[in-house]
């Protein structure tokens, strides 16, 4: 089983929902590398849950814990030190008991039924076990880290909801939206997004939607050919988030329906430097950045975990049964996943920055 990523860096993610933690091993980030435990902590909030009406009643602090690879100074400043970055978050409010009862039934929409499969019965049930979306968390303090980092360099990567269910926001790409709050740009849509949850919520059931992503400042000349380039490298990490069914990077799915004259961006000279007109390709051509700013849609499903009876079949008996998934779940998991995408699209990009590092020095 991989839970690993990266080439320049190598980021290990481990543990399960209901394990005494999960944790991430970050290796590869320079000694010397300086990141504020406050401004990570901010990162790692937006993505906790039982913050906002969207999300579950459990509450989970989501503070790391630094085993190694960092020193810290009083200010609440971590400086890397070379070493692998161990980093923990102990599990504390988790409640296996919710599960008993689904032991031989998996619930549609989750990993039980594979899981169950790929791992001959073996494999670790409760609150999804290392499928979960609590493993996030650990990639959202390997990526807030990067995003710091990246931050130092004048690299900015943020994200925010584009969509829920069939509402729309109709702000423009690189329109910044507040991600102190609910992440989406229009007010108005926002409310009818959360009311639209709210709704969902009430009659048992799920919405998903669509997340943007905008990485500004980047050089031009990251990435690869073929299997490496910075669409591949963003999409590994942006399908290991669970839930994430679609991603399209520029205008997508969108382009296919235009001619070469409409999708083509032509190239301009602005201020001595090469840029293009228009910016339809999202900052990628044959896998490497261009310069221009990268920009990427991914969809998440609806939450799985419904209140609502559905149909499932038991494992043992292989008798259909009913099932009603009990526990606390997110009538919609987009507004927590707006920061994971962040740390996946800066986990690539540092991943990538580095290489290229090494490239122009050699
Ligand atoms: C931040 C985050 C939180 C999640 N929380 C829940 C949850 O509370 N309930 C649930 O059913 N699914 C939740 N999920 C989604 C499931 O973990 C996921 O759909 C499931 O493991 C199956 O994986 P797949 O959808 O990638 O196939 C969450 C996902 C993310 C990214």
């Amino acid at each position: 089983m991989s839970s690993s990523y990266g080439e320049n860096i190598r980021m290990t993610v481990f543990g399960q929902s209901h394990s005494a933690a999960i944790g991430v091993v970050l290796e590869g980030i320079p000694a010397g590398k300086k990141f504020s435990s406050e401004k990570l902590s901010a990162f790692m909030t937006r993505r906790a849950p039982g913050r906002s009406p969207a999300s579950t009643a459990r509450k989970e602090a989501d503070i790391p814990e630094f085993l190694s690879g960092v020193t810290a100074n009083e200010a609440g400043e971590y400086t890397t030190c070379g070493a692998p970055l161990t980093a923990i978050i102990r599990n504390t409010n988790q409640r296996s008991g919710d599960y008993d009862s689904l032991k031989d039934l998996p619930r549609p929409g989750h990993a039980d039924y594979t899981a169950h499969v790929k791992y001959f019965g073996a494999e670790d049930r409760a609150g999804g076990g290392h499928f979960s979306g609590r493993l996030t968390a650990p990639m959202c303090i390997a990526g807030g880290i990067c995003l710091q980092l990246l931050e130092q360099q004048g690299i900015r990567v943020r994200a925010r909801i584009v969509s829920i269910g069939q509402v729309t926001d109709p702000a423009p790409f690189d329109a910044p939206a507040d991600p102190e709050k609910f992440p989406c740009v229009s007010e108005t849509a926002g409310q009818e997004m959360l009311e639209n949850i709210a709704r969902a919520r009430a009659s048992g059931d799920s919405l998903g939607g669509v997340i943007e992503c905008i990485a500004e400042g980047l050089p031009a000349g990251l990435g690869d050919p073929m299997f490496d380039g910075m669409e591949n490298r963003i999409a590994g990490l942006v399908f290991g988030i669970p839930a994430v069914k679609g991603l399209e990077f520029g205008d997508g799915f969108d382009a296919a329906k235009r001619t070469g004259s409409e999708n083509n961006d032509e190239f301009a000279v602005e201020n001595g430097r090469i840029i293009t007109k228009t910016n339809h390709c999202g900052g990628i051509l044959g896998g490497i950045t261009n310069g221009m700013p990268l920009t990427f849609r991914v969809a998440i499903k609806p939450t799985p975990s419904i209140a609502r009876t559905q149909q499932t079949v038991n494992l043992k008996t292989l008798e259909t049964a009913e099932i009603s998934v009990p526990g606390r779940h997110d009538p919609c998991i987009v507004p927590r996943a707006v920061p994971c995408v962040e740390a996946c699209a800066a986990l690539a990009i540092y991943d990538a920055l580095l290489g290229r590092q090494k490239e122009l020095a050699e």
